[in-house]
C-alpha cells in the first residue's frame, strides 16, 4: 500500500518513522519544499495522489482550506484520507470534497515516532477495509481509541498537546535546577531519568494502584514532599494546570471546521 504525505513537517515525518519498518508499505511526500529525507519528493500535488493509495494532510489547519481545493481537482477515485489536523471536522473535509470518499480524522501526538502516541480516531466509514487497516496500523504505534469527533477537542489538549505540557512542567525543574551550576547537558540527563524513573513506577504499579495511592507512598506525614503538596494544594495549582488544558481544548473548538 502507497501512504503519500501532502506536507511533511514534524508530524508527517513522526509517522512516516514510526511506520516505516511495516514491510508492505511504500511513502512519498509532497510538500513546497524538498526536504533531507530519504522517501521520495514529488513537486506537484497531482503525481503524489496518484502515486498514493492513502493521503495524510501533514499541514497546518489554516492552510487546509487551501490544500483540499487543490487535491479535490485531483481523481481521488479509490483513495482514502487521513487528517490528523487539529481542530478540523470529517465533515469540513467533506464540504470540499464530497461526502463520498473514506476520511479517517486522528489526532497522535509526536510519540508516534517511536510508537507511544496516544491517537484517537473517527472515520465516516467504520466498517471500511481500508479505515480499518489503519486503525490497527495506529493500535501498532503505540494506543489507539475509536472516539466521536465530539471529543477530540479535549483529546487534542491532554494527548496531542500533552507531551509539550509534561516537557513545560520539566522544564519549570530545570530551572530550578539551575543552582547546581551542573556542566553541559547534566540537568537534561538527571532530569530524563527522573521521568524515566517516574513512569517506571507508574507502570509497575498501575494495575495494582491508583495515582493517588503513588503518590501517598512519596508522602511521609510532615515530610518534604507533604509539604510540596500542602503548597500545591493550598494555592490551587491542581485548578490553574486544568486551566492549561482548558485553554488548548477551546483553541481548538475554536479551529473548528
Ligand atoms: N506537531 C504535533 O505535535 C502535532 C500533533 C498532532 C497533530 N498535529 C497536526 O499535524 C499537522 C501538521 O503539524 P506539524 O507540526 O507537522 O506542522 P509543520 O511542521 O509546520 O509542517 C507543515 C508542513 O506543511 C507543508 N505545507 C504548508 N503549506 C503547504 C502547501 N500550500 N503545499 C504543500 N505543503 C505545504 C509545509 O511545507 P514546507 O516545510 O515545505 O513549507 C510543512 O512540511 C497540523 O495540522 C497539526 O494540527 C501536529
Amino acid at each position: 500500500m502507497n501512504y503519500g504525505f501532502i506536507g511533511f513537517g514534524n508530524l508527517a515525518n513522526a509517522v512516516y518513522q514510526g511506520l516505516r519498518e511495516q514491510g508492505d508499505l511504500s511513502f512519498a511526500y509532497f510538500s513546497r519544499h524538498r526536504k533531507e529525507v530519504e522517501i521520495p519528493f514529488f513537486e506537484d500535488m497531482g503525481s503524489l495522489v496518484s502515486f498514493s493509495d492513502v493521503i495524510w494532510l501533514g499541514i497546518k489547519p489554516q492552510d487546509l482550506g487551501e490544500i483540499l481545493s487543490q487535491l479535490r481537482t485531483c481523481d481521488l477515485s479509490g483513495k482514502a484520507i487521513v487528517s490528523p489536523v487539529a481542530g478540523k471536522s470529517i465533515a469540513f473535509i467533506e464540504s470540499y470534497l464530497g461526502g463520498n470518499k473514506t476520511i479517517v480524522r486522528i489526532m497522535p501526538n509526536l510519540a508516534i515516532a517511536y510508537k507511544k502516541s496516544v491517537t484517537s480516531f473517527a472515520t465516516n466509514r467504520p466498517g471500511n477495509e481500508t479505515a480499518s487497516d489503519i486503525y490497527s496500523r495506529l493500535t501498532k504505534l503505540g494506543k489507539a481509541v475509536e472516539l466521536p469527533e465530539s471529543g477530540f477537542d479535549l483529546f487534542t489538549s491532554v494527548f496531542g498537546s500533552g507531551p509539550a505540557f509534561i516537557l513545560a512542567f520539566i522544564q519549570i525543574f530545570k530551572d530550578k535546577m539551575r543552582e547546581f551550576n551542573l556542566p553541559g547537558e547534566l540537568a537534561d540527563e538527571l532530569l530524563l531519568m527522573l521521568a524515566q524513573g517516574t513512569v517506571s513506577y507508574f507502570s509497575e504499579n498501575q494495575e495494582k494502584y491508583s495515582i493517588e495511592q503513588l503518590i501517598s507512598n512519596i508522602t511521609s506525614k510532615g515530610g518534604t514532599t507533604q509539604a510540596g503538596l500542602n503548597y500545591f494544594g493550598e494555592h490551587r495549582l491542581g485548578a490553574l494546570f486544568e486551566g492549561v488544558l482548558e485553554a488548548a481544548k477551546n483553541r481548538s473548538i475554536e479551529m473548528r471546521g
